[in-house]
């Protein structure tokens, strides 16, 4: 699979004087991503100087019009973006996207020229009544586009999202090994050239256990991305 791969999530945080972070990141290392709030992707872009991948959180599905406070997938690739993440559980449940509005995103985001983390998971009630597998199924089902080029998913159990909790290894490993049948399934030998990330309380200290796990091909991190201090240590201990 290679190495592993790291992105950051900034969610709705940073002001312009974080982009002296995004320059740190890129002065340490030329292989992470971040996606900041729409707000700081020309500074990010400035500021990593072409040595980190810049992405947004979210784009529209359409490529332009009457969408009041939308943002396109064209508008981040004219900024220079290089991926765009969709599917987030927030944005599933903060503004109530269903598997057809993601697929429609990924879609855009691959026209524009993006690549594309589709994010999956369950919630900690579906996990508790033995559905993980039938969730993150159907989300896989409904969410991905046709084809495996520049496609990446990101396996974020929801109830692992900001609280400190993670999933055992032996959990992940069921998950990520589920979702690479999946993706064998449906796309036959180009589903093993895609790269699932994990997500859901990455830190420097669990980083190197969850990134070991087999099917595992890096992560997606929310809180512990804000600072470069903390973004280079989980890459570092993935190495
Ligand atoms: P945390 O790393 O803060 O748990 O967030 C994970 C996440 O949602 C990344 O998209």
């Amino acid at each position: 699979m290679g190495n592993a791969l790291i992105v950051g999530n900034w969610k709705m945080n940073g002001l312009s004087a974080s982009l002296a972070e995004i320059a740190a990141m890129a002065a340490a290392r030329n292989d992470l991503w971040v996606a900041p709030p729409f707000t700081l992707i020309a500074g990010a872009v400035a500021a990593a100087q072409g040595r980190l991948r810049v992405g947004g959180q979210d784009c529209h599905s359409r490529p332009n019009g009457a969408h009041t406070g939308c943002v396109s997938a064209a508008m981040l690739a004219d900024l220079g973006a290089g991926f765009v993440i969709v599917g987030h559980s927030e944005r599933r449940t903060d503004n109530g996207e269903t598997d057809t509005d993601v697929r429609a995103k990924a879609l855009a985001g691959r026209a524009a020229g993006l690549d594309v983390i589709v994010c999956v998971g369950e919630t900690e009630g579906q996990r508790d009544a033995g559905e993980v597998e039938a969730v993150v199924g159907r989300q896989l089902a409904g969410s991905l586009p046709d084809a495996t080029d520049g496609l990446i998913i990101a396996y974020e159990p929801v109830w692992a999202i900001g609280t400190g909790r993670t999933p055992t290894p032996e959990d992940v490993t069921a998950v990520h090994g589920f979702i690479r049948a999946q993706l064998l399934a449906r796309f036959g030998d180009a589903g093993q050239g895609v790269r699932i990330l994990y997500g859901g309380s990455v830190k420097p200290d669990n980083a190197a256990l969850l990134l070991g796990q087999p099917d595992v091909g890096g992560a997606l991190v929310g809180g512990a991305s804000l600072t470069a201090a903390s973004l280079l240590a989980i890459a570092a201990a993935a190495a």
